[in-house]
């Protein structure tokens, strides 16, 4: 078994902007369904959560970067979603991949997402 691991920081005004400025454009080609359906039901601070899964998606395609079976990926091939207790889980479909992890934080400026997969 191998490990690739993936970290990423963003700044939340920087995702406002992009999605105040290109819409709902934007958040077509970066999000699921389901994350924009996450996200739109936080609206006191739905900037942080958009920013958190942009955060995330970039971790998750730099480990995957190390995971060399697995082929280009784009920002919709896999979706983060939340269970029952909050944490966010990666769902993704690869043969290759035997099992991935993800943590997130935000504040007021700030998105971090960590990502820890285990392939063969
Ligand atoms: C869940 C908790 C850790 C979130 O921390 P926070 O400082 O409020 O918020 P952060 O910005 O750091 O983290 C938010 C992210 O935590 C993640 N999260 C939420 N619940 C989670 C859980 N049960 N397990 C793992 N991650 C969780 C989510 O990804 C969330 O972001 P999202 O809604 O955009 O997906 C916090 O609310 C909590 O319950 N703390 C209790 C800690 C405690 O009891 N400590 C004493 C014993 S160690």
């Amino acid at each position: 078994m191998k490990i690739a691991c993936g970290t990423d920081i963003i700044e939340i005004e920087r995702i406002k902007n992009s999605i105040e400025r290109i819409g709902k454009k934007f958040l077509n080609t970066i999000f699921t369904d389901k994350e924009i359906e996450y996200c739109e039901s936080h609206q006191n601070n739905k900037y942080q959560h958009y920013a958190a899964r942009f955060a995330a998606k970039e971790a998750v395609y730099k480990a995957l970067n190390k995971v060399s079976n697995v082929g280009h990926v784009n920002w919709k091939d896999y979706e983060i979603i939340n269970n029952v207790y909050g944490k966010p889980e990666i769902i993704i479909l690869d043969e290759s991949i035997e099992s991935m992890d993800i943590s997130i934080s935000h504040c007021k400026e700030y998105a971090i997402a960590n990502v820890v997969i285990l392939y063969k």
